[in-house]
């Protein structure tokens, strides 16, 4: 009984990890294979991922689906066992469908699954740059940062929230599923990244209550505060500080709502390179201003985060606090 139930766990992690599109090689298909002998559970497994309805309505890219297949039925084969026609008939018609015409502007979909309730789905771009921004993508911090705030969901409820450079808007569409804002008010100063937006609220919109989110176009190098909705008790970033030359225009806006409108911020960085962070944080002692603390990734297994992200090269991520000093 013990043993069914671990499988049963084991089955719907790999169901999980499957939606939100983590690599293959970190899909822990072993730990599967022993349960997939059953035929009635290759089908089980089949009717929660690439048969199900969410993978019909929002299918990934299809080399992905080819990739996870075959490493399924290889791994059957290499024990012996006979794979039902579902699968099989999955893998031949994955091997002869082709992603050849995507581009990069064609849209995948990242699915985060909760128990009995609608998936949270975030489409993005294929390509992490494109048309001339890298706010069509979702970033590694976006999903620590969403990850923090389910964990830290107290700390959001009853509050105004806003973000500053949302992008796709992983992180506020975690923060409006789990920690219950008062608001939330998405700000990018991109365009076409406020359209992408724009879809993926509507494709969560069952979730959420009107009047609570608001989406406004906020660049930093033109800021005007008085076209906010609300005033926000937090500010959010998440992968912000990437390019040297827009940090005075960020760290000026963030001044402004820390000193000005007593708001806590926090920002999520990946750390892809240490000058890039100390020409930050000189640009916050330009204006008076701090990481006050630091919380690095917890080490948690990837079947245990709601959010699971691998990212193709591997950074640490922090979420700072920023205060005046
Ligand atoms: C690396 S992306 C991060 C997107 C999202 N926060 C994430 O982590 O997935 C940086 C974001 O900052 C936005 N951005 C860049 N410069 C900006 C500016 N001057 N004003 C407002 N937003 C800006 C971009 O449009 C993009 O959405």
């Amino acid at each position: 009984m013990e043993n069914a139930l671990f499988d049963l766990i084991n089955l719907h992690n790999f169901s999980r990890l499957y939606h939100a599109r983590v690599p293959v090689n970190c899909l822990e298909i072993d730990s599967i294979i022993s349960e997939l002998k059953d035929p009635n559970t290759q089908i089980a497994l089949c009717n929660s991922t690439i048969s199900s309805s969410a993978d019909v309505k929002y299918p990934p890219r299809n080399d992905y689906r080819k990739r996870v297949l075959k490493a399924i039925t290889e791994k059957l084969e290499a024990t012996q066992t006979e794979i039902c026609t579902e699968l099989y008939e999955a893998v031949c018609a994955s091997m002869a469908a082709t992603d050849e015409n995507a581009n990069p502007t064609d849209i995948s979909h990242r699915l985060f699954l909760f128990d009995g309730a609608n998936p949270l789905v975030i489409g993005e771009n294929v390509h992490q740059l494109s048309e001339g921004t890298t706010g069509l993508s979702a970033w590694q911090a976006a999903f620590t940062m969403a990850e923090w705030a389910a964990q830290n969901a107290k700390m959001f409820a009853g509050k105004n929230v806003l973000e500053l450079g949302c992008g796709v808007g992983v992180t506020g569409l975690a923060v409006l599923r789990c920690c219950r804002p008062m608001s939330y008010t998405f700000t990018d100063g991109n365009d076409k990244v406020l359209d992408r937006l724009r879809a993926n609220v509507s494709l969560n919109s069952a979730d959420f209550e009107p009047g609570r989110l608001f989406i406004e176009k906020l660049d930093w190098s033109d800021f005007d505060p008085y076209r906010l909705p609300t005033k926000p008790d937090i500010v959010l970033g998440s992968d912000l500080c990437f390019e040297p030359s827009l940090f005075p225009a960020l760290v000026s806006v963030l001044n402004y709502f820390i000193r000005r409108k007593k708001a806590e911020c926090f920002i999520a960085t990946t750390i892809r390179n240490e000058d890039t962070q100390g020409q930050f944080l000189h640009e916050l002692g330009q204006l008076g201003l701090t990481i006050s603390e630091e919380w690095k990734e917890e080490s948690t297994s990837l079947g245990e985060r709601m959010f699971p992200f691998i990212p193709s090269v591997q950074c640490e991520c922090v979420i700072q606090q920023i205060r005046a000093v």
